[in-house]
């Protein structure tokens, strides 16, 4: 439903399903739009435009507008039976050969690779002489099985590369069907290209026709586009000044091939979310306050309002919102929330890695005397890598599977004008050296190292230039747990060694208060507490970030049952008035925290939270039976866990 929506909102969709539609109707109807017979020949030859004759008659004195919309049900014939039947023809092939693979996939190939030396026009000129009478059907087989083959091919391909894909293969782990996992898995995947195929082959259809007819095989006695240029050939239309004889078709020809086109990309852009364009206009960049973009002077990166949303057909995705942070040299700042909360948006935002429907709606990102959300490509060029990095969570992924990781070490470096090979090998030693992996690894291909190896390589590589700061989006998660222990350990040691400053983020806050030097909690796009990491463990001061703590089993004393955060966060799409955790929280005062414009408060030195329980205009008797309140739901929580702990 959303997906013919979506077709119907395009401009060009509208343009070329509306031309089809009108030709469609227009011939379907050709009786009541004009009077004429197209085959009468009742009229003068070559008549000019005239009030009876829009277009003029032929040389026999048919009426050419006649001719025109009673020829184009032929012609659309041609194109739509032709293209289905090549377009089944390809699809069947394509898939069988991919799916099916070994002797099938030969012998399919093989079919496909004779197909496609034979010359096409040709070979089709050949067979409709021999099959002369029976009106457009002989050239409607001939045209759909010498067409199939390059499409099969296509889809052949497509298919192979489809069935590697992680999500082919869960489904076959998880045991479906090949019936299934060809026409649910993979089929929708191509839903373009078939698409393409389609429109590729009945275009095809419809100039091979009209090529056979202006050389006079097939039946000249039919009204088609194409007879009408074979007779407007044979009979001189261009020598006897009726131009329009031969315009007419060809235009006709021409925007038909146009809509088709036009079908095809609005086609390809539904089958695949990625290239969906958002109609959505992007807003204005909010301004920055007075004085913000300034920030903490001393601070390397100054982050000031960010606004980032995501620009779907639908409300736009607010995913960062007006979020200021500050990271001092040398620091690493924890960054941890709940999935969802906006965390790798901002790391996104922040390295200028975000791409469409992404986009920065306003504010400021400083990194030193960089403007980082305004460098052209080319200064952003020059940035990357040597002012800033990163690593995010599949980065392993990012190396070359057929370059020797020594090559994509050097490669960062060389971008940036190290040449010497001496010194870049030097570079790489010590780089590996630091990260924890053995020199003679640099001469191995990635898939010699474990995943644990890789992402160390990845992280050498973004320490390669000695950026001034790496933000790194859960850089290990997809490591076991010692792994991961290891490589924090050595990314902290890097970072004191060599004064870098980094934002690190994971779900993990545990993890992150043992870590960071300051920890920023995230909730619904917004920070909502920030705090020196010992402070937030000792004295965490949003509710968000008590609940949180909550979830997390203690490092010491006796195992409690852990609660988890009961309830979801706020749809991003959605404006949000008052405080985002006011649903869910358990200190919440009605009244205040669901009606005020969300404000952050000084909890302690360098502590904020973004909570009304701070707000020194909100009366203290409130805040205190918000307290009461809470504690009183704590301790029938606990008595009732204490309860089932005793039945257990
Ligand atoms: N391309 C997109 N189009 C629309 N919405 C998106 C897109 N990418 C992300 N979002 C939305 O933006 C919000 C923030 O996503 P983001 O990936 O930044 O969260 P996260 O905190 O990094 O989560 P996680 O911990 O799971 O990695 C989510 O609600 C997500 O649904
Ligand atoms: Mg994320």
């Amino acid at each position: 439903m959303s997906g013919l929506r979506q077709f119907f909102g395009q401009p060009r969709s509208l343009v070329g399903a509306g031309f089809l539609l009108i030709l469609l109707v227009a011939s379907l109807c050709a009786p009541l739009i004009t009077p004429y017979d197209p085959n009468s020949l009742e009229f003068g030859p070559f008549m000019p435009l005239s009030a009876q004759h829009w277009l003029g008659t032929t040389a026999l004195g048919q009426d050419i507008f006649a001719q025109f919309i009673y020829g184009a049900r032929l012609t659309l014939l041609v194109g739509a039976v032709a293209g289905l039947i090549a377009t089944l023809l390809s699809v069947t092939f394509g898939l069988a050969a991919a799916y099916l693979g070994g002797r099938v996939d030969e012998a399919i190939n093989t079919l496909i690779n004779v197909f496609l030396v034979l010359p096409g026009l040709p070979l089709v000129i050949v067979a409709s002489a021999f099959l002369r009478g029976g009106g457009v059907w002989p050239v409607i087989l001939v045209i759909s099985f010498t067409g199939w083959a390059f499409g099969a091919r296509v889809l052949r391909a497509q298919a192979l590369a489809l069935r590697e894909r992680d999500f082919v293969q869960a489904a076959v782990v998880a045991g479906e069907g090949p019936g299934r996992i060809i026409f649910r898995e993979m089929l929708p995947n191509m839903a373009g290209l078939i698409a393409a195929n389609f429109f590729g082959a009945a275009l095809y259809a419809v100039l091979s026709e009209a090529a056979l007819s202006f050389i006079g095989v097939g039946d000249v006695s039919l009204v088609t586009w194409g007879t009408m240029l074979y007779w407007a050939q044979a009979k001189g239309a261009l020598l006897q000044g009726a131009w329009w004889w031969v315009a007419l078709p060809g235009l006709g020809i021409a925007l038909l091939g146009t809509s088709f086109a036009l079908l095809n990309f609005a086609i390809d852009e539904i089958s695949n979310p990625k290239l969906g364009r958002s109609n959505v206009k992007l807003p204005a960049r909010k301004k920055p306050a007075p004085g913000a973009g300034v920030g903490n002077p001393d601070a390397l990166l100054s982050i000031r309002d960010l606004n980032v949303g995501y620009l779907t057909p639908g409300p736009t995705v607010r995913a960062v919102r007006d979020v200021s942070l500050d990271v001092q040299p040398g620091e690493l700042l924890g960054l941890a929330g709940e999935s969802g909360c906006g965390k790798s948006t901002l790391a996104f935002a922040v390295t200028r890695l975000l791409d469409p429907p992404g986009a920065v709606l306003g504010g400021s990102v400083r990194l030193a005397e960089h403007d980082l959300l305004n460098l052209s490509p080319e200064e952003l060029r020059r940035v990357r890598w040597k002012e800033f990095s990163m690593v995010f969570q599949a980065s392993m992924n990012v190396l070359n599977p057929v370059l020797k990781i020594r090559e994509q070490v050097y490669d960062a470096m060389q971008a940036h004008g190290v040449t010497d090979k001496q010194k870049l090998d030097a570079r790489a030693r010590e780089l590996f050296d630091l990260v924890g992996i053995q020199a003679s690894y640099l001469d191995a291909y990635p898939h010699q190292l474990s995943g644990g190896m890789k992402q160390r390589v990845v992280i050498a590589i973004a320490l390669a230039l000695e950026p001034k700061l790496i933000v790194m989006d859960e850089p290990t998660t997809a490591l076991d747990v010692v792994v991961q222990r290891q490589i924090l350990q050595e990314i902290n040691d890097v970072r004191r060694r060599l004064g870098i400053s980094i934002i690190f983020i994971t779900h993990d806050l545990s993890l992150l208060v043992e870590m960071s030097d300051r920890v920023a909690i995230m909730y619904a796009g917004e920070v909502v507490e920030l705090a020196p990491a010992h402070q937030l463990y000792a004295h965490p001061a949003h509710p968000y970030t008590q609940q949180l703590m909550n979830s997390f089993p203690p490092m010491t004393g006796p195992r409690t049952r852990r609660s988890g955060i009961p309830g979801k966060p706020p749809s991003l799409s959605a404006e949000i008035v008052g405080c985002p955790f006011f649903e869910r929280c358990n200190k919440r005062m009605p009244g205040v925290c669901d009606v005020k414009p969300l404000q952050t408060f000084p909890v302690a030195e360098e502590q904020t939270a973004a909570c009304f329980l701070y707000d020194p205009t909100v009366s203290p008797a409130l805040k205190e039976n918000a307290i009461r309140d809470s504690q009183h739901v704590q301790m029938e929580v606990s008595r009732e866990s204490a309860h089932s702990a005793n039945l257990n």
